[in-house]
């Protein structure tokens, strides 16, 4: 039996693989998430982590760890530039995460963001709401249609080929662009040619030390000004910042965001921002989908735990 520290509660069934196995759970009573400090010594009690994208595993909490026994992080979420992936790797503590089991759920929230952001669906219900709709106007809330639309997807993998699915349903044209040749129809070699030539853009890349920024100022102005960006990924992937001068200046029409840079702050320039529709990181919040994306990190962990190798391992 190992001790494993779950950093937060789960959706209920989510520990099911842990408690199988007949681990001893670590959890707080209540949901208050462990500060750094206390990430760090309790790391060094623990055979394993199963933390969140909102903890960071840092060298702090992995140097922690090894000094004790710990042997694998499992990260609840498909993205983990939370995690100090390297260091893990040279302490030889695995980290392994959660791909596949969101992908659809995700891209139904990107989907969202598209079409809420083109067709301004939050600026409107927020007049709604706030009294200041009075009537039936036919210059009101005008937006771009959808459907005939081209829409730039930066990042080609699973969430970004699920949305492109929604996309052809919806009669867009579908652009994508990857660092390498994906040969797959709609390629386009070039992110500054894709961005000339979409409509909509929407990011689906994993936060590195390349993806930081990759959509700034400078991408940004070779959108046309009807252009919609959409970031479901993670949000230093888009310089918030210059997005945001970018709506206020009307060279980007539309922006549909769930993730931010500095989360849960959102750039206050951005919430001031007009027509844009901002979500605050719900693209994999579907009551089954976290429940999966629990169970699976847990087996992550358990299968480590015993000394196989997890699924889905990230320090291969
Ligand atoms: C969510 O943002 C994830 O990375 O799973």
């Amino acid at each position: 039996m190992a001790r494993v520290l779950v950093t937060r509660r789960l959706p209920e069934g989510g520990l099911d693989p842990l408690v199988d196995d007949g681990h001893e759970v670590l959890q707080r009573a209540d949901d208050t998430p462990y500060t750094h400090a206390e990430l760090v010594e309790l790391a060094a009690t623990v055979d394993a982590v199963v933390c969140l994208l909102t903890d960071r595993i840092d060298e702090h909490v992995l140097q922690a760890g090894a000094s004790g026994g710990l042997r694998v992080v499992a990260n609840v979420a498909v993205g983990y530039d939370n995690v100090d992936v390297a260091t893990a790797r040279r302490l030889g503590i695995a980290v392994c995460n959660t791909p596949g089991v969101l992908d659809e759920t995700t891209a139904d929230v990107a989907f969202l963001l598209v079409l809420g952001a083109s067709r301004l669906a939050s600026e409107a219900e927020r007049d709604l709401r706030n009294g200041d709709w009075h009537g039936w106007g036919i210059t009101q809330y005008l937006g771009h249609d959808v459907h005939g639309a081209t829409l730039g997807l930066v990042g080609y993998g699973r969430i970004g080929t699920a949305v492109a699915r929604r996309a052809s349903g919806f009669g867009m044209q579908v652009l994508h662009h990857t660092r390498h040749p994906t040969e797959m129809p709609g390629y386009v070699a070039a992110l500054d040619d894709l961005l000339a030539e979409s409509d909509v853009v929407s990011v689906h890349v994993p936060l590195t030390d390349a993806t930081r920024h990759l959509i700034g100022a400078q991408e940004l102005a070779l959108l046309r000004p009807h252009a919609v960006v959409v970031n479901t990924s993670r949000g230093p992937v888009v310089d918030e910042e210059a997005l945001a001068e970018a709506l206020h200046a009307g060279t980007v029409f539309a922006a549909g965001l769930d993730v931010y840079e500095r989360e849960p702050e959102v750039h206050p320039r951005l919430l001031s921002a007009p027509r844009t529709m901002l979500l605050p990181h719900i693209g994999s919040a579907s009551r089954a989908t976290r429940t999966r994306m629990a169970r699976v990190a847990c087996a992550g962990a358990c299968a480590a735990l015993a000394g196989r190798r997890p699924e889905n391992l990230v320090t291969a």
